[in-house]
């Protein structure tokens, strides 16, 4: 696979590729402060459940770095901590990941309670370093567990990105369709285009098409007019967080293709790193589901408004599929059947 790095570390930076940017152009922002770190998660320019987390957890180190040029004790040290992990843990509501990987951090940080400025400062680069490398394997885990139900030639439809982009290598959902590909079966993937912010034509048609997988565009209003047609054999999504009885948040978007596939007897299988697992949220309505600026509805991605001025709009960035509709979760440890 021939993928291009989504996040990774300097020394004073967390470097991204701006993911508003794509397709059309590929740069890399160097993100100083914890206040860059913030916005860049907030519009998007990283996106996806483990890439904001690692995201959250660089800025940590890059921010508390900086502090440790002024900060005379670790008292001062711990101070700082706690308002920069709060002014992370606000940027986005819904990726359980997020807030997963600033306890991580606050773990380690506690840990190193009392030690010299300087070895604090090492041991949360450190923890940093691991959440991605980490990530890497998890997901290269997922992508095992689920290659292992794709035979040559399978149709699989996939919403939202939740490929290498949405992480730092393999992604969840398109894990199995990279491992795949490197054993030699080839699979036709069918992208939802993901409306309103367009994850899928932008993100995953690009990293696919990129990797030299078969992949085809949809619009969000031709997936049950494929399933109608058997050109899919399973469903494959990512997600934010997966409650305690298994309700799922995805992409807006998602419970619809699940409700399809119920219709049609396809499967629907959820990828997810045990991250993504939030045993603290008994059920998917107490998930808090992220609402976006009417722009992403009326204006984003045209050229003229392609709606009334003012006109009064409804833009969750999620939706919640209940855990009937799910077929299995395909984690790094194996795959999860029902009962959940
Ligand atoms: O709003 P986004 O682009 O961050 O939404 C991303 C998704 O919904 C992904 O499917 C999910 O985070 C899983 S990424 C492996």
């Amino acid at each position: 696979m021939n993928q291009l790095e989504t996040i990774y570390l300097e020394e004073n930076a967390v470097v991204i590729l701006d993911q508003t940017l794509l397709p059309s152009e590929v740069k890399y922002l160097h993100l100083r402060t914890i206040e860059d770190v913030w916005q860049a998660i907030k519009i998007l320019q990283v996106r996806g459940a483990p890439a904001i987390g690692i995201a959250a957890a660089m800025g940590m180190y890059v921010y508390m770095k900086e502090v440790a040029r002024t900060a005379s004790d670790f008292d001062a040290l711990a101070a700082a901590f706690e308002k920069g992990r709060t002014y992370l843990s606000g940027s986005r509501p819904t990726a359980v990941n997020l807030n997963w990987a600033l306890a991580r951090m606050s773990d380690v940080f506690e840990s190193v309670k009392g030690k010299p400025v300087d070895e604090v400062i090492i041991a949360l680069r450190e923890a940093a370093e691991n959440i991605r490398e980490e990530d890497i394997n998890v997901c290269r885990s997922i992508g095992e567990h689920g290659a292992v139900l794709l035979k040559p030639g399978m149709g699989i439809l996939t919403h939202c990105n939740a490929g290498t982009l949405a992480a730092s290598k393999y992604g969840t959902a398109l894990a199995p369709v990279y491992i795949a590909q490197e054993r030699g079966i080839s699979l036709k993937i069918f992208a939802d285009e993901t409306r309103p912010v367009l994850q899928g034509a932008r993100l995953t048609a690009f990293e696919l098409h990129r990797a030299n997988v078969d992949v085809t565009l949809i619009c969000d209003n031709m997936a049950a007019t494929v399933m109608s047609k058997g050109l899919i054999d399973a469903v494959l999504v990512g997600c934010d967080r997966v409650a305690a009885n298994g309700d799922t948040a995805n992409k807006i978007g998602t419970f619809g293709v699940a409700v399809l596939a119920k219709n049609f007897g396809i499967p629907f299988y959820v990828c997810a790193p045990f991250s993504t697992i939030d045993p603290k949220t008994p059920t998917g309505a107490e998930i808090v589901i992220e609402e976006r600026d009417s722009e992403e509805i009326t204006d984003m991605w045209f050229s003229q408004k392609m709606a009334p001025a003012g006109v009064k709009t409804y833009n969750p960035a999620f939706d919640v599929t209940p855990a009937e509709y799910i077929t299995g979760f395909i984690t790094e440890k194996g795959i999860l059947k029902p009962p959940f």
